[in-house]
């Protein structure tokens, strides 16, 4: 309800010049800590996506981890872990997304994703897009096919939905501008 949504977005913390001059961190450590404000926005999240055919989800460490485990859990689905280079031991895919300085990539087993698999792309924050279109980039590149993204926040203004256009993107908390 919009009243749950209410109570989720008085618990992100808005947090001025971080990480640096003019940027407004949202700190989710707030509503993680407080259990009735973490239990909504999981549920919230998973009915969400409740009409979603899935059979896996992805997230990427770190905090994409907390809400990839929980509807994994929720929904009795199997989850796969995209990591940071170098942290899985196994043969990996790989796929690189561009950071405001430089590139970064992200990491899963070769084999995570059978072909043909449907997996649900899952994050904290849509920001510019890279991190979820990395994932999105990962499940095609194993052969299965992006069920949907899901956000707990979408920083709109940075239109990261632009580079998700091919998917079906949900979100609960919506900034439509950097403050406020
Ligand atoms: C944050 C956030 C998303 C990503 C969104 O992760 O958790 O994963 O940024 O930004 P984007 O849409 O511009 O890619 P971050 O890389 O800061 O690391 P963390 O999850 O380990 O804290
Ligand atoms: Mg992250």
């Amino acid at each position: 309800t919009e009243r749950t949504i209410q109570v989720i977005r008085n618990r992100i913390r808005a947090v001025p010049d971080h990480p640096g001059p003019g940027v407004v961190f949202r700190d989710i450590t707030p509503l993680m800590e407080d259990g009735p404000s973490l239990h909504a926005a999981v549920d919230a999240l998973a009915e969400a996506t409740k009409d979603l055919d899935y059979d896996r989800v992805i997230s990427a460490e770190a905090r994409g981890f907390v809400f990839g485990t929980a509807l994994a859990y929720r929904s009795r689905k199997g989850l796969v872990l995209a990591r940071k280079p170098g942290k899985l031991p196994r043969e990996v895919i790989s796929v690189s997304y561009e950071l405001e300085y430089g590139t970064d990539s992200l990491e899963i087993h070769a084999d995570s994703i059978p072909p043909g698999a449907r997996v649900l792309v899952a994050d904290d924050l849509l920001a510019t897009g890279g991190t979820a279109r990395a994932m999105c980039e990962l499940v095609e590149k194993s052969g299965g096919s992006v069920a949907g993204c899901a956000f707990l926040i979408e920083l709109a203004f940075l239109e990261g939905r632009k580079r998700l256009s091919d998917y079906n993107v949900v979100s609960l908390i919506n900034y439509s501008a950097p403050s406020a």
